[in-house]
């Protein structure tokens, strides 16, 4: 995110002010994860999603018997993504998590290989139901992308144990643009208290890692 807290511009388009460094410790925390999953949102914006392409990662991945690529989740409630994007061209796994209303326009196949139903109503994803079938199929360690809306809705159910974020050297400004958690927001007294695992600065740019605190 930028130091003002925006993880793009008021454009909403893809954000790509980060570092080479901010990229590689992307693919590294990409790298250790079972799967990854990233909201409709940021997946309309980027069109690709960031893959696991360094050697030393994709061999550090294999001794640990791990598949070459984590599954990429894309999370839609409408499920309307077009299907000429370049993320369905990407050499990794691709599933869908949606509910019913949005798996009805995609088969299991050539663009996704396995839709999975969390939620009946054209209400929002069930998690807890969706983090079950995930581990079900053996998915432990997940990453989320992003966007703001996702990342908000997994920190309001009580599912995120850690937030890793750069602070980036530019200032965006805009009421628009999104940051790291939108949704309708918390209030002071309930807002979930981070504990700082871990700082780091390179150039201009600061690495935080956080644990996310119960609320
Ligand atoms: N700087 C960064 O590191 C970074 C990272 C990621 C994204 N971004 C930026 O963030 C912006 C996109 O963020 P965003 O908040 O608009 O989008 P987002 O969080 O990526 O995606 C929002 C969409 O995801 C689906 N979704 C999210 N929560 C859901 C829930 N609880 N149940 C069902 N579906 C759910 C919905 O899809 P449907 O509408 O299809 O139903 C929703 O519209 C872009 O500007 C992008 O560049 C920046």
């Amino acid at each position: 995110m930028s130091a003002d807290g925006k993880i793009a511009d008021v454009s909403r388009t893809a954000a790509r002010f980060g570092s080479p460094h901010d990229k590689a410790h992307l693919e590294h925390l990409v790298a250790e994860a079972d799967g990854v999953l990233l909201g409709a949102g940021t997946l309309r914006a980027y069109g690709t999603t960031l893959r696991v392409a360094t050697p030393e990662l994709l061999k550090q991945r294999q001794q640990q018997g791990k598949p070459p690529q984590p599954v990429q989740i894309v999370c839609s409630r409408s499920a309307m993504l077009d299907p000429r994007l370049p993320f369905f061209r990407q050499p990794v796994p691709r599933w869908l998590l949606t509910i019913s209303e949005g798996a009805r326009q995609w088969q299991e196949g050539e663009h996704f290989e396995r839709i999975l139903v969390a939620g009946t109503n054209s209400e929002a994803i069930d998690w807890v139901a969706a983090l079950q079938q995930l581990k079900a199929y053996g998915l432990n360690h997940l990453a989320v992308l992003g966007g703001g809306t996702l990342v908000a809705s997994l920190l309001e159910a009580g599912l995120l144990d850690e937030l890793h974020l750069t602070i980036c050297p530019l200032l965006l400004g805009g009421d628009r643009a999104p940051t790291p958690i939108d949704g309708s927001g918390l209030t002071t007294a309930l807002a979930p208290r981070l504990q700082l695992l871990n700082v780091r600065a390179i150039d201009d740019e600061v690495f935080l890692h956080y644990r996310v605190g119960k609320f």
